[in-house]
């Protein structure tokens, strides 16, 4: 009923002894019920008012729901297919990596922007745009990089495009053919890689340790790869930073081979801890590298704004690739992001978010600290998440799905790997979740904990 849409997200199901008295079997039977549906996202609990249907994806929703009536698609089509099966929406529970602190977005100054915008009667903004995007946004994320992550560029080397996802995507179409190897980080974004793989490319897993990407296994492994997509400021799941030296060997590799790296920088600003470490793109001399930037982790996910600052030379090629996908990211978001920019908001909102991440990343790691008999925490002091490595003789995938059962979300490590069998612990996103929740968060992740050790 959840899957065909009969019950609705948001619909509260009755307490388990109720149902229970209902269908007269035992309330048992009803529990571990909810707790499979929990484990595989389609319910999600409130402390205090109960169990819910779940918000899940849209299209999960249709391919279930309709998979009998489904036509087959192109090999394209069939890879993206599969790429995204079990595919979940980010959820709103506690902990769930990546998101920012929705609570902090700025609605006022939004608003005010945005009403500005429609009362200016902008007639000449609404016939099709630049589909490199908003010229004006393209200067103001211009001069904001230089200042805030060393990325030197002219404004028309900024592209707009729907967040990073549709920056890796439209990196593949300019830059790979189907069958070109990619280097991905083992472990590392599923979502980024997905489209890199859906493009046809040939997926070629590279280990990452405490300094990064293992550059040098890299060049044994697959020199001739076309392109690396890489997370080099902070490592997405592991948190670690890329070694001088690693950083400098792969624009070599690039160079050398011919070859692209995308520099996915999905959560530079964020750094509490030691120096702030500059791009991967600051050292680049030989224009090698494009880098991605996105809005999600600063304002908000469904926003779907980001950017990509392509070389000098690929910019037609991108640009081309902008038109023949949708245009350009819609006006308005554009226009009003640019209004953020420029009135100063956005350097004040990023500093006032590195404040309220870092007491939540502290509040949780002090309470996770108190289990120390159970987890590690392993934090670099950056972005919005860090890992808390499992001690005891426990899979991490039954440790998340029996936490998701408590209504919160810190995904297996495991999963994010892709050939390697060394890793078990949890992702902790902290960003969204306030200092006050901390302690039963972890209460309940201790005793996720407990169940599955004892399962
Ligand atoms: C490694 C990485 N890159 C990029 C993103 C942001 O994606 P998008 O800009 O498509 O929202 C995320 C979000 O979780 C991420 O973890």
């Amino acid at each position: 009923m959840i899957t065909s849409g009969k019950m609705q997200p948001g619909t509260r199901l009755k307490p388990t002894r109720e149902l229970a008295l209902d269908l007269g079997i035992s309330r048992n039977t009803v529990s571990i019920s909810y707790e499979k549906l929990h484990a595989e996202g389609l319910l999600e609990t409130r402390r205090g008012s109960g169990t819910f249907v779940a918000h899940i994806n849209n299209s999960l929703k249709l391919l279930e729901t309709e998979s009998d009536t489904q036509r087959m698609p192109s090999s394209r089509g069939q890879r993206a297919l599969n790429s995204t099966i079990g595919f979940i929406a980010d959820s709103e529970l506690p902990l769930t990596p990546g998101l920012p602190a929705l609570d902090q977005f700025p609605f006022d100054i939004w608003a005010r922007l945005s009403s500005r915008f429609w009362r200016s009667e902008p007639k000449e903004l609404l016939p099709y745009g630049d589909p490199g995007g908003y010229f004006p946004l393209r200067k103001a994320i211009s001069t904001y990089l230089a200042a805030a992550r060393g990325v030197f560029c002219d404004p028309t080397q900024v592209l707009i495009v729907a967040g990073s996802q549709a920056g890796i995507d439209t990196t593949a179409r300019v830059l790979l053919d189907p069958g070109d190897s990619v280097w991905v980080e083992d472990p590392g974004y599923i979502s980024g890689r997905n489209a890199l793989s859906s493009s046809g490319a040939k997926i070629i897993p590279i280990p990452v340790d405490s300094g990064g990407l293992d550059t040098i296994t890299g060049e044994l492994i697959s020199g001739n790869a076309k392109l690396a997509m890489v997370t080099p400021s902070h490592h997405y799941p592991l948190g670690s930073t890329q070694t001088l030296s690693r950083r400098n060997a792969i624009l070599r590799w690039a160079d050398n081979a011919d070859a692209w790296i995308l520099e996915d920088d999905y959560d530079g600003e964020f750094r509490y801890l030691g120096d702030p470490v500059s791009s991967l793109h600051t050292l680049d001399t030989i224009g090698r590298v494009i880098y991605l930037g996105t809005f999600s982790k600063i304002l908000a996910p469904a926003l779907r704004i980001g950017y990509l600052v392509v070389p000098k030379d690929l910019i037609n090629a991108f640009v081309a690739a902008r038109v023949v996908c949708d245009r350009h990211v819609a006006i308005e978001t554009q226009a009003i992001l640019c209004s953020f920019i420029d009135g100063g908001y956005l350097a004040s909102h990023v500093r006032k978010l590195k404040e309220i991440y870092n007491s939540r990343r502290i509040a949780l790691a002090n309470e996770l600290r108190k289990i120390n008999y159970l987890v590690d925490v392993v934090d670099h002091g950056a972005g919005l998440h860090f890992i808390a490595n499992l001690k005891k003789n426990v899979s991490d995938v039954k440790v998340s799905q029996f936490a998701l059962s408590y209504g919160i979300n810190t995904p297996a490590l495991s999963t994010y790997a892709i050939s390697r069998k060394d890793l078990n612990g949890l992702v902790i996103g902290f960003a969204n979740t306030p200092e006050s929740d901390a302690p039963w968060i972890i209460d309940k992740l201790k005793l996720a904990i407990h169940d599955a050790i004892n399962s």
